[in-house]
């Protein structure tokens, strides 16, 4: 009879500490998945501010020269000049054009920034043609030079917009690291090769390197070095994008000279 009440009683003791560590470990699941969502969040977030800052510089240039064409009629105007019919259409014209490249833009930013549904075959020196189009206006300020080097085509099957992203990303970071550098000249080089059924991207600059105790930092979500004007988060979703989505990585090294990105992607 005790050892039936002995067998019961620790049956149930035992029952209870599985119930209790049940119930913790679904807790812990649910908290894992909560922190998760926010970072996925916070690396939307990340991105959106990205795109506004890229599309805001590309639209100061043609902003102020429709407010400089505006003010010149209304200049004449004022001071009782005769408004000449042609010079008012051109302003027009001009206007307009303007306009159409304004409303473009976005939808250049917005087509990238979406996520694709199926792969597509695409040409890699193209595509970075395509990414270094939507940064130029941020490196023209900078006065930094691109430079593509292509010895011949070479085609990816892979998800256009999420690898459109991830270079994105990454060129954004080599225009940073120019940031307060005194640099005689200072460069973006891209090129690709094809190594062992996978290709590689390599993006390098001569701007300000990465310090060596930083390197093994650089995916982590929320590491950044440049202060309240960094996320910390396009390096960690980037390599997020190429592990979970595009069947790559991304490898960094870093030298005074500068640092050098090398992407490599399978095709899909
Ligand atoms: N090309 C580069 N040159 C120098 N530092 C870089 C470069 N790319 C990335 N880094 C470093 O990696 C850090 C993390 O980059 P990222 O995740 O894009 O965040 P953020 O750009 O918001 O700082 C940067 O703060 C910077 O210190
Ligand atoms: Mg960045």
């Amino acid at each position: 009879m005790k050892v039936l009440i002995f067998s019961f009683l620790l049956l149930s003791l035992i029952s209870f500490i599985v119930l209790y560590y049940q119930r913790k470990v679904r807790m812990l699941h649910f908290q894992l998945a909560q922190k998760n969502e926010m970072l996925i969040l916070k690396s939307k977030q990340a991105v959106m501010g990205e795109m506004i800052s890229m599309i805001a510089h590309q639209w100061r240039q043609p902003l102020s020269m429709v407010t400089l064409q505006i003010s010149n009629l209304e200049f004449d105007k004022m001071f009782g000049r005769v408004m000449d019919e042609d010079k008012v259409w051109n302003t027009f014209r001009q206007v307009s054009d303007t306009m159409v490249y304004l409303s473009e833009t976005v939808d250049d930013f917005q087509t990238y920034f979406l996520t694709d549904k199926e792969t597509q075959k695409i040409e890699v020196h193209e595509l970075l043609g395509k990414v270094l189009k939507l940064v130029s206006p941020r490196a023209k300020v900078k006065q930094i030079n691109f430079e593509i080097h292509k010895e011949k085509d070479i085609y990816l099957q892979t998800y256009r917009n999420e690898l459109m992203q991830v270079l994105l990303n990454i060129v954004n970071n080599g225009i940073d690291a120019f940031e307060g550098l005194q640099r005689e000249e200072k460069h973006i080089f891209l090129h690709v090769k094809e190594h062992e059924n996978m290709i590689e991207i390599f993006i390098e600059d001569n701007g300000c390197g990465i310090l060596e105790e930083n390197l093994h930092k650089l995916f982590s979500p929320n590491f950044s070095t440049k202060g309240k004007n960094g996320t910390g988060l396009g390096l960690y979703m980037s390599q997020q994008i190429m592990q979970n989505h595009l069947h790559g990585k991304i490898n960094i090294q870093s030298s005074p000279k500068g640092s050098s990105v090398i992407v490599s992607v399978g095709n899909l």
